[in-house]
């Protein structure tokens, strides 16, 4: 198959780089040229683990291409994915980039091609594709399809090969046809590829995500109860994780949800709801309780700090939203860092992907090339993110200061082994 990518990012790159490893032709077009040079030099923009070397690989074999030709591009295809961002402006999905897009496919409909929505897209995105590519001069050249991306940043790769579903909107027999044939290979069995509406493909996405949200938020509030009842919060997830009608991924406590999909696609969720007179009050609350949260926790360090944050040292360990990517997109460590600044602290970060440009308008706050570096004389150092690499610190050879306190936001240290170490510290719902 020749497969048309349009959107080089976490989602783009990683589909295509997959699909053209699978023996497909794929080429990748994105209009940020830094991003396609850097491709084209072999330089991979994102931290994906394993991307690296399967984009070189890939490439070095002629299946994998970058491009900012767009329109040679689509010309050039039987399916083109559309894998831009879809960010909340006023808390709806702005579609800017999507029929950005859809303009360059309508221009470019030299043959028949199947026109996939891998962004997550509100219901009824493809009902208004559809109407703006449905010319005359394009009649029977096309089919919309909706196909919902899953993967998780730092997984991306696995959950692309292992993919626990693969969901395709349609109700065409022959673009289901090709689309079942271009994931064969990965669809080990048979109840994998789930096809259905396009309508219920691109509601699936967004009431995944939801309920996947509702997960983390009700485990942290279950963990702001454990704090106040003396119960460990571990054991209670675990406890409710072996029921196997809730399963346990998703129970771990920890700082509010981030990253680029469930706090944009809660907020897109409830708007869609809203417009059709439908009040999805389990959605709204679970957004309401992750913005509190994030206020909790920065309450949680004021108090940890007996109220007395000026001029303390603050050593954040990891800043992005999770382990295993260094996507910043709604990092809780974005709002809690300017609050404890605005306090008077001052905040050291060490973080495995490097510095964040996301900070550098902040003062008071350095990035710090090494764990020894960053908490070297903290006062308080606070474990923001579960990298392997803070699973195992020597706390004391690292800080050398009196009295210093830790706060584990990821639970990652037993309570107990701490005390006995005579370590100051604090973590979630234990
Ligand atoms: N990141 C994830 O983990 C994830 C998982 C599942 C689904 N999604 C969804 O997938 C979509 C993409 O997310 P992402 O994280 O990959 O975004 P991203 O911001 O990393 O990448 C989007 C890319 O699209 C490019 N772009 C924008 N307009 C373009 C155009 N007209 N032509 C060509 N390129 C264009 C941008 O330059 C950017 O490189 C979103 O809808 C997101 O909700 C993301």
């Amino acid at each position: 198959m020749k497969i048309c990518i349009i959107g080089t990012g976490y989602v783009g790159l990683v589909s295509g780089t997959c699909f053209s490893d699978m023996g497909n032709k794929v080429i990748c077009v994105d209009t940020d040229i830094n991003k396609i040079n850097k491709l084209n030099s072999g330089t991979v923009p994102i931290y994906e683990p394993g991307l690296e070397e399967l984009v070189l690989k890939n490439k070095k074999n002629d299946r994998l291409f970058f491009s900012t030709d767009i329109n040679g591009s689509i010309k050039k295809s039987d399916i083109v994915f559309i894998c831009v961002g879809t960010p909340t402006k006023n808390n709806k999905a702005d579609l800017k980039y999507v029929f950005k897009a859809v303009y360059s496919i309508s221009k470019n409909l030299n043959k028949y091609k199947i026109i996939v929505t891998k962004s997550t897209v509100p219901v009824r995105t493809g009902d208004k594709i559809e109407k703006i590519l449905n010319s005359k001069k394009n009649k029977n050249k096309f089919c919309v399809l909706s196909n919902p991306e899953f993967l998780r940043e730092g997984e991306a790769i696995r959950d692309f090969f292992y993919p626990d579903r693969v969901v395709i909107g349609t109700k065409s027999k022959k673009a289901n046809n090709i689309m079942k044939n271009l994931y064969m290979p990965i669809i080990k069995k048979k109840n994998r590829y789930f096809q259905t509406s396009r309508r219920a493909a691109e509601l699936i996405k967004y009431a995944s995500n939801a309920f996947l949200a509702t997960k983390i938020s009700y485990i942290n509030e279950i963990a702001n109860l454990c704090e106040k009842l003396d119960i460990d919060i571990k054991e209670v997830s675990s406890g409710i994780g072996l029921d196997q009608r809730i399963g346990g991924r998703f129970l771990r406590a920890g700082p509010g949800y981030g990253g680029s999909c469930f706090p944009k696609d809660t907020r897109a969720l409830v708007t869609t709801a809203n417009r059709s007179n439908t009040d999805l009050s389990i959605v709204k609350s679970v957004i309401k309780s992750n913005n509190n949260r994030n206020k909790m926790l920065t309450s949680k360090i004021k108090k940890i700090m007996n109220y007395n944050l000026k001029n303390k040292i603050i050593t954040f360990l990891g800043v992005t939203f999770k382990a295993g990517t260094d996507d910043m997109r709604e990092s809780p460590s974005l709002k809690i860092i300017p609050q404890l600044i605005k306090k008077g602290s001052l905040i050291k970060y060490y973080e495995p992907t490097g510095s964040k440009k996301e900070f550098n308008k902040l003062k008071h706050l350095k990035y710090c090339t090494n764990l020894r570096e960053a908490c070297k004389n903290s006062d308080l150092v606070i474990i923001h993110t579960e990298w392997n690499e803070f699973k195992q610190l020597n706390f004391k050879t690292l800080v050398r200061k009196n009295n210093f306190k830790i706060y584990d936001m990821r639970n990652l240290y037993s309570p107990e082994k701490m005390k006995k170490n005579k370590l100051n510290y604090y973590c979630i719902g234990r």
